[in-house]
């Protein structure tokens, strides 16, 4: 049986990590099928930075669905819907916040609210700087409930010449953490 992932896009800066991992996640052979959720104000930085809308997204592959944000009655707000992991990418402070307070007002919060509950790999890639003491603390307080968090920080001894580049290595490392290592020429050799 195949995978099943769940990336969503909320709203702060870099949804080009996102499209780079909706894309790979997509691809990988072991994946079925990848939810796709966007904040309304994901949806909105998504258009300024990339000029992509949601059906763009969506059209990348037949594996990817898309579930509106205030869609509570979606499967994955249950945790018995079999579901392998997800990842924000990239996670506002103000979806942090969410998650670390148990606020599931909307789809994002709660299928990542199921996913701690169900013990189940939950990436939160945080894209703010800096950092006061609350998203310190809620950092703090969803790694402790075991939660991933991996900032929107990239590592740059692969010397990405693209932006493209950039994003794709970056969401290499994220697959690694749900799970799916792939095959990846730009992983650090000594
Ligand atoms: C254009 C724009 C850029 C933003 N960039 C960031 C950001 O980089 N990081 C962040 O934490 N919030 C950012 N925000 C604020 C969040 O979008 C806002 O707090 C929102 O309520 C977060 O909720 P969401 O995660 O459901 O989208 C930005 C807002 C806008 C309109």
């Amino acid at each position: 049986m195949g995978k099943r992932f769940t990336l969503a896009i909320t709203g702060a800066s870099g949804s080009a990590f996102g499209v780079a991992a909706l894309r790979r996640l997509a691809a990988n052979e072991a994946v079925e099928e990848v939810t796709l959720l966007l904040s309304v104000t994901g949806k909105r930085c998504l258009l300024d930075e990339t000029g992509l809308a949601v059906k763009d997204l969506a059209a990348f592959s037949p594996k990817i669905r898309h579930h509106d944000e205030r869609d509570l009655g979606a499967a994955i707000s249950s945790g018995s819907h079999r579901q392998d992991g997800m990842v924000l990418v990239p996670c506002s402070a103000g979806a942090l916040g969410r998650i670390a307070a148990g606020i599931s007002e909307g789809l994002v919060s709660r299928a990542a609210d199921v996913c701690l509950k169900e013990r189940r790999p939950l990436v939160l890639c945080l894209r703010e700087t800096p950092l006061n003491r609350i998203h310190l603390e809620n950092l703090l307080r969803v790694h402790d409930a075991g939660a991933i968090v991996m900032p929107l920080m990239p590592g740059f001894y692969a010397r990405p010449d693209t932006f493209e580049a950039l994003f794709d290595t970056f969401a290499t490392r994220i697959l690694d953490q749900l799970g799916l290592e792939e095959a990846d020429s730009r992983r650090w050799k000594a």
